[in-house]
C-alpha cells in the first residue's frame, strides 16, 4: 500500500481508462453483495445508477487508486458531481436524490466511494475524500454530501472527516423493524 496512484478517469490515457474500467467495476460488485441476485436489466440499471452514470458524465471526478504500475491492481475508487441539480438522469435513477433535493444549494456535490476489502482500514478513504474535496474547492463548489443509511458502520468515517451535518429521511413509513435502516445525508462546507 506504500506505492498507490490516484488518477482521475480523465486524466488516464484511452487504453489505460478501459482497463481500469473492468478493474473498478469489479470492486463496485464486490461491495455491494445486496445486488449479487439482480439479473439482467435490474442489474444493468444498479451498476448505471452508482456506477455508469458516473464513469461516462463526470471522468473528472471519477478518481481510481491502484498499486502503482498496475491500473489491473485496483484498490478503490470515489466518484461524483459538482452540482447534483444539474444531472436530471440521477433524479430518475436513483431515489434518494429527490428526497433530499432542498439541501444541494448548500451542498451541490455528491460523492460515491468503495474500497476493496484488502485496501480498507489503512486511511486510503480518507486519501480520496480529500482528493476529490480538493478538486471540486478549485471549482469553488461550496459543499459536499454524500447519502448512506442510518445504523451503518461507515457513518462515523465520514463524521471523522467532518460530515457533520446529517439529516434522515425516508419515503416509506417507519415500523420498529426499518428505524434502524433510513437513507442518511451526510454533507460538510468546503469554502
Ligand atoms: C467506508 C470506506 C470508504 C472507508 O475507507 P477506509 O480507508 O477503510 O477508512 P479509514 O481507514 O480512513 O478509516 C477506517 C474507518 O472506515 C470505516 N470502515 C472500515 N471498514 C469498513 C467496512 N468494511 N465497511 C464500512 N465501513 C468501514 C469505519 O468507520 C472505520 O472506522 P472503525 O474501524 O473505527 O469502525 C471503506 O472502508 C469501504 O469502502 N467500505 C466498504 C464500502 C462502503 O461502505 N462504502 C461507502 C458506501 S456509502
Amino acid at each position: 500500500m506504500d506505492t498507490i496512484t490516484i488518477q482521475a478517469v480523465a486524466e488516464m490515457a484511452p487504453e489505460r481508462a478501459a482497463a481500469a474500467y473492468p478493474a473498478a467495476c469489479a470492486v463496485f460488485w464486490e461491495t455491494a453483495p445486496q445486488a449479487a441476485e439482480l439479473t439482467g436489466q435490474d442489474r444493468e440499471l444498479f451498476l448505471r445508477k452508482y456506477f455508469g452514470y458516473y464513469w461516462d458524465n463526470a471522468p473528472d471526478l471519477f478518481l481510481c487508486a491502484s498499486e502503482a504500475g498496475s491500473i489491473h491492481e485496483m484498490l478503490g475508487y470515489i466518484c461524483g458531481v459538482s452540482d447534483t441539480r444539474a444531472h436530471h438522469e440521477l433524479y430518475q435513477l436513483a431515489e434518494h436524490i429527490p428526497l433530499f433535493d432542498d439541501l444541494y444549494s448548500d451542498y451541490p456535490a455528491h460523492l460515491h466511494i468503495n474500497l476493496t476489502s484488502r485496501a480498507r482500514g489503512q486511511g486510503l478513504g480518507a486519501r480520496l475524500i480529500h482528493d476529490l474535496e480538493d478538486r471540486l474547492a478549485r471549482h469553488q463548489v461550496p459543499g459536499l454530501h454524500l447519502v448512506t443509511s442510518t445504523g451503518k458502520r461507515n457513518v462515523s468515517f465520514y463524521r471523522g472527516l467532518g460530515f457533520t451535518c446529517e439529516v434522515s429521511r425516508s419515503t416509506e413509513p417507519q415500523t420498529q423493524e426499518s428505524s434502524h435502516d433510513c437513507p442518511l445525508f451526510m454533507a460538510k462546507r468546503l469554502t
